[in-house]
């Protein structure tokens, strides 16, 4: 069975460079890899949910050019159905990610060129797309208010809201209210809430934070720990599934937005929707690039299946 999810937010083209460190102005160092990818928090998380099974329209803004081909043919690839306007005299945006050769983690410069002239008419363009789906995401690559106005016609309709609050940016409290989940990073749940994240018992509390402020329920995701599910329900921590080296981490927290949309949609209940985006982050995570990274199907539900985490 498979839901429909609907995904605002960016694509961006990603120019990753491996190095064994980063350099410091003024200075040159070779490094050892390049890779030009799609990439994009909102579009990795469209190709994560459309891998896992979903039916995803994803809409966006696009300049007229080679990147924009590339976000094209990608999506085509992925079937997922594109809501792209062509901004005239604008650039299609790219990322500069530094990967650290040693580690996998990453340091990233995104540039969004043309989705960062997104606004409330994109989403009020696609309101008959998100009326049919189960789920609705969006980011903060974007305006905010791009996102406020999804999550408002989401709401009208009955769907299943999604706020994945990247990157880290301090946010009305009104917009907490129009979120089912909010799904921040350790950084990003610091950010919004002022708590400094070192264990899964201050994530609990900038969790309780975020449901004060009205969001229906928070997941932190804790990188190699896992993530916190907490909701005024429950309160669980997922732990991560560890399948091998880890290779690159950029896209982790897309692999898990995009796989728990998905789950969502297709009638998951929360938890299992939260150890599904876990197991299909913690093999992304194990390749390089962000959006090609992500697994399908087949291989999420193996890991699953095998056992290997989930202990509630
Ligand atoms: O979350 C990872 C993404 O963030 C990268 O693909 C990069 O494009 C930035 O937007
Ligand atoms: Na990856």
């Amino acid at each position: 069975m498979s839901g429909r999810v609907v995904i605002l937010g960016i694509y961006v083209t990603d120019l990753a460079f491996r190095a064994e460190r980063m350099p410091v102005i003024g200075e040159t160092i070779a490094g050892s890899a390049f890779a030009m990818g799609p990439g994009g928090k909102g579009s990795n998380q469209a190709v994560a949910a459309a891998r896992a099974g979903a039916q995803v329209v994803f809409c966006t803004r696009l300049g007229d050019d080679a990147f924009g081909a590339i976000a094209r043919e990608t999506w085509q690839a992925e079937g997922i159905v594109a809501r792209a306007t062509v901004v005239e005299g604008l650039a299609t945006g790219a990322a500069h990610i530094f990967v650290d050769a040693q580690t996998g983690s990453n340091a990233i410069i995104v540039a969004a060129g043309a989705a960062g002239t997104l606004g409330a008419a994109d989403a009020e363009a696609i309101e008959a797309d998100i009326a049919g789906a189960q789920v609705f995401v969006t980011q903060l690559e974007q305006p905010v208010a791009a996102a406020r106005r999804g999550l408002e016609i989401a709401r009208k309709h009955g769907v299943k809201t999604v706020l994945n609050p990247a990157p880290a940016l301090p946010l009305p409290d009104d917009i907490f209210p129009l979120c089912d989940y909010v799904t921040p990073n350790e950084t990003e749940a610091a950010a919004l809430t002022g708590v400094s994240i070192a264990s899964a018992d201050d994530a609990r509390r900038a969790a309780d934070v975020l449901l004060g402020k009205g969001a229906g329920a928070v997941i932190v995701t804790l990188g190699e720990t896992g993530a916190l599910l907490h909701s005024r329900a429950q309160s669980v921590l997922v732990p991560a599934f560890q399948c091998g080296p880890v290779v690159e981490t950029a896209g982790a927290g897309d692999g898990f937005t995009g796989g728990f949309a998905a789950a969502l949609a297709r009638g998951d209940t929360p938890l299992d929707a939260v150890r599904f985006g876990c197991a299909l982050a913690g093999i992304s995570v194990t390749r390089a690039g962000t959006a090609p990274s992500m697994p399908r199907l087949a291989e999420v539900n193996a890991l699953l299946g095998a056992g290997s985490a989930v202990s509630a």
